[in-house]
């Protein structure tokens, strides 16, 4: 299913970059553009260029991206109305932690708070999918799983505890 939308999305961004093309060629040849349009090019390029660079660096620590190690510890998540199950409650800290998230009925949002309220990551949770985000615990102490997509009366209510301690060298989940 995500193979098929990235194929459609591909193909439609490859017609779209055909008619700016088009659209280019029907204008001026670039011999009788004078000084003024080709400054203007030229900073529309160079704005271009500066986009692209912009945009990788800064989706680089992108949360979503799952890499693994051999240290990495793996949870998984089920959301359900109204409750959070996570098949392990104590994760460790400072290795990477995968998060694997899927809900037994309708939207939810996985958000992951520390103790001081403040939201580190979060994930959208969807009927069919098992939905990935890593985080790295840097503290010890308590967490709190919350829902972040209204899903219902009780949605406030979704709730859940998980504690991170410190890291003993070895994982035994997985
Ligand atoms: Cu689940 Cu809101």
């Amino acid at each position: 299913m995500q193979m098929a939308v990235l194929a459609i999305s591909l193909v439609l961004m490859v017609l779209i970059g055909f008619a700016f093309v088009a659209a280019i060629r029907s204008g001026a040849p670039p011999s009788s553009l004078g000084h003024v349009e080709r400054r203007r090019w030229r900073l529309i390029l160079a704005m271009l260029a500066m986009g692209i660079v912009v945009t990788i660096a800064s989706l680089r620590p992108w949360p979503q991206a799952v890499a693994m190690t051999a240290d990495t510890a793996t949870v998984n998540v089920t959301g359900g109305q109204w409750y959070w199950d996570i098949d392990n409650t104590e994760l460790p800290q400072g290795v990477p932690v995968v998060f694997n998230a899927h809900t037994e009925d309708v939207n939810h949002g996985f958000g992951v708070m520390n103790a001081a309220g403040r939201l580190l990551f979060q994930v959208q949770v969807m009927p069919g999918y098992v939905n990935q985000v890593q985080y790295v615990f840097d503290e010890t102490g308590e967490y709190r799983v919350v829902c972040l997509e209204y899903c219902g009366l009780a949605h406030h209510d979704m709730i859940t505890d998980f504690t991170v301690l410190a890291n003993q060298g070895s994982m035994d989940n997985g």
